[in-house]
């Protein structure tokens, strides 16, 4: 194998290498990008709608219920949950893309009914009450999401409406009816606060771009190689070959009058500097010689 073809194969293995391990890297933190971004969008969404719901709790709440009769419900000003939904249903309108649920075993609200991821995230809550929150990936219907949850658990005084329906405003029963959404254990967690952001966008852009920037790597270490190779072959290949053909002309007795014309003062030229050196101390050997048999 000629040392061009070595030199090239060894270049482009290395340069292979190396635009693969760039794209890798890329792609890695395009992704780690595109998480912390989700993160980011998940905690502001989840956090407007918290603190919304705990100005109705702090401000609110105690108003309304000093306002309205007992025994009357109206969801709208009376529960931050229908609040939460309400002011959800708005921004989902406006910001398509995100969803947001309070996931709940057994809800008053029938969407809000959890499902099996849902349910497990409320299983784990339950079994580990020292959770405050958790955060992951989730795949639903085939779509990747970033997802941000709390726990809801179950204090006293929420049993008014959610503990027996008898005992439950009239409007709620009349409103919600008594199906589901009563009789909540107290102290457990019914329910979480779950906000979905889709990661699938920002993941086909970390591989379209880890792709783009392979591809680019590799047209340019391509076009690279040619340059080197025609380098190679000028500077290089040409007149080695050239030399060995002088050498060889030489070796057998002819152009042995015949300057080498030594050009450049690299490498190849001071061989043929040197072979040039060997071909007259050849003709003076030669000389010498005959000179003596004459
Ligand atoms: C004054 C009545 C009332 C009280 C008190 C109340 N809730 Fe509710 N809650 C409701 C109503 C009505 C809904 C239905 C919301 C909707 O329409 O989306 C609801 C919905 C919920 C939901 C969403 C799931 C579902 O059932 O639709 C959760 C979770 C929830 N409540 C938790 C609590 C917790 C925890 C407390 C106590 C800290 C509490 N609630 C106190 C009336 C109440």
């Amino acid at each position: 194998m000629s040392i061009r073809v070595r030199f090239i194969i060894v270049i482009g293995i290395l340069s292979i290498v190396a635009s693969m391990a760039l794209a890798y890297a890329s792609y890695q933190f395009s992704v780690k990008n595109a998480m912390d971004n989700a993160k980011k969008q998940g905690a502001v969404v989840f956090n407007m709608l918290d603190s919304s719901r705990l100005f109705f709790k702090r401000e609110q709440w105690p108003l309304v219920t000093e306002l309205v009769e007992d025994d009357r419900f109206y969801p709208q000003i009376m529960s931050g949950f229908v609040m939460t939904r309400g002011v959800w249903q708005i921004f989902e309108k406006r910001f398509p893309g995100y969803s947001f649920k309070q996931a709940s075993l057994d809800p008053l609200y029938p969407s809000n009914k959890a499902d099996l991821d849902e349910q497990k995230m409320i299983e784990v809550f339950n079994s580990d009450k020292s959770l405050k929150n958790r955060e992951g990936l989730m795949e639903k219907e085939g779509q990747q999401y970033y997802y941000f949850a709390k726990p809801v658990s179950v204090e006293e005084k929420c049993l008014r409406c959610h503990g027996d329906h008898e005992e439950a405003p009239k409007d709620q029963v009349e409103i919600y009816g008594t199906e589901s959404g009563y009789n909540w254990p107290k102290g457990q967690v019914i329910s979480t606060s779950i906000v979905y952001v889709p990661i699938d966008k920002a993941m086909a852009a970390a591989k379209k771009s880890a792709t783009t920037l392979f591809a680019m790597g590799t047209g340019g270490i391509l076009v690279l190689m040619g340059f080197i190779w025609i380098f190679l072959s000028s500077t290089v290949v040409k007149p080695l070959k050239e030399l060995e053909r002088k050498a060889t002309q030489i070796s057998l007795g002819q152009e042995l009058g015949k300057d080498m014309g030594v050009e450049g003062n690299d490498e190849i030229g001071a061989l043929t500097n040197a072979i040039d050196r060997l071909r007259i101390s050849t003709v003076k050997l030669l000389e010498r010689c005959t000179g003596r048999m004459g």
